[in-house]
């Protein structure tokens, strides 16, 4: 039976803006350093908030998730981070030794074939196994039932339920952020015939399908930032994969109006007014790199820059999710 309160797909949310509660796979990417991980945190709690079982999975990072959770360490085994919220810091040779035992069933074996001095070598030999072994885990986790049996039907869930209504990556940044995405259909097309290409297979058919999956770009409203998601953007649509949503961080709230920043900008002020100046200078960035976004068309949350408290702390944290 279904317990969680989320909206169906296609549905507003109380922010006017499409869903993303009906998603079950997310992945969240961005230039580095703008606020993927804050977003991702947030996102999970806005939606462990309306009732969805999470399960957020970081890409082998340094670990800050945590502290924004408040929760305990999170390492390369899934521990409950919040109410409806579990998390892994995904590591690709624990990954991959999951993975090869899932396959061959018997941890001897795969000790004894993948003994660690062979693994690297592994890793090199197959292109894109160093990403697909987090990517895919991610994408496993999405299929699997309370249960413990797994399904892949994402139309047919709920007479079981799934284990993780939502899995949500917190990507590489930018460039290795698109590498990782394309694995799977990078392995369509170069492995060989067995269960890695068909759950490649299985993976790329759900991240292209709008209904269930969908790329959340986060940016900062800065020139180089507004300019590298433009290009992210035309990435992610090249690879056929959708945008359900672009995350607007770090927004200043604007203390002028555009007339006010004409004059301020316009003229050399005495020293005491040189951080009106600067503000004004900021504001105008922000307001040129918001028009650039604008042109994607995407639906937009804006997430404020935090100046009153720790920005990765689970208080602001709590508040950041009220915007998604
Ligand atoms: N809205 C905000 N207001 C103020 N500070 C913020 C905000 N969002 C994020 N920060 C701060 O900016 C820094 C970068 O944020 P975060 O770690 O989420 O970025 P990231 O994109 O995940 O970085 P990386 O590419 O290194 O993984 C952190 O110190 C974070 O606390
Ligand atoms: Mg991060």
């Amino acid at each position: 039976m279904p317990t969680s309160t989320s909206r169906a797909p296609g549905s507003l949310g109380s922010n006017g803006l499409p869903s993303l509660d009906a998603l079950r796979f997310i992945y969240v990417t961005g230039k580095g350093g703008v606020g993927k991980s804050t977003a991702t945190a947030a996102l999970a709690r806005a939606m462990a908030a309306r009732g969805r079982r999470v399960l957020v999975c970081m890409t082998n990072a340094k670990e800050r998730m945590s502290g924004m959770l408040g929760s305990p360490p999170i390492g390369p085994e899934i521990v409950s981070a919040a109410p409806n919220i579990d998390a892994v810091n995904m590591e690709p040779r624990k990954c991959l030794e999951e993975y090869g035992v899932m396959i061959l069933k018997v941890k001897a074996l795969y000790k004894a074939l993948f003994e660690n001095r062979y693994v690297d070598s592994f890793f090199r030999a197959v292109p894109g196994l160093y990403e697909w072994s987090m990517l895919g885990k991610a994408w496993y986790h999405t299929t699997e039932l309370l249960s413990g049996k797994t399904s892949d039907d994402v139309d047919a869930p709920y007479a079981d339920g799934w284990k993780y209504e939502t899995v949500i990556v917190d990507g590489p940044a930018t460039g290795h952020g698109l590498d990782m995405l394309r694995v799977p259909r990078v392995l369509l097309d170069v492995a060989p015939a067995g269960p890695m290409r068909k759950e490649a297979e299985r993976a790329w058919r759900l991240f292209q399908d709008p209904s269930h999956a969908g790329v959340v770009m986060v940016t900062l409203p800065e020139e180089m930032p507004a300019n590298e998601t433009l290009e992210l953007a035309e990435g992610v649509r090249e690879m056929n994969l959708p945008i359900p949503r672009l995350v607007v961080n770090g927004l200043l709230p604007p203390l002028f109006q555009h007339e006010q920043r004409g004059l301020l900008l316009a003229r050399e002020l005495p020293l005491g007014l040189t951080s009106a100046h600067a503000r004004a200078s900021r504001e105008q960035i922000q307001e040129d790199a918001l028009a650039k976004l604008a042109t994607l068309k995407l639906p937009t949350s804006y997430l404020p820059f935090l100046v009153n408290q720790e920005p990765s702390s689970p208080q602001a944290i709590l508040a950041l999710a009220h915007h998604l």
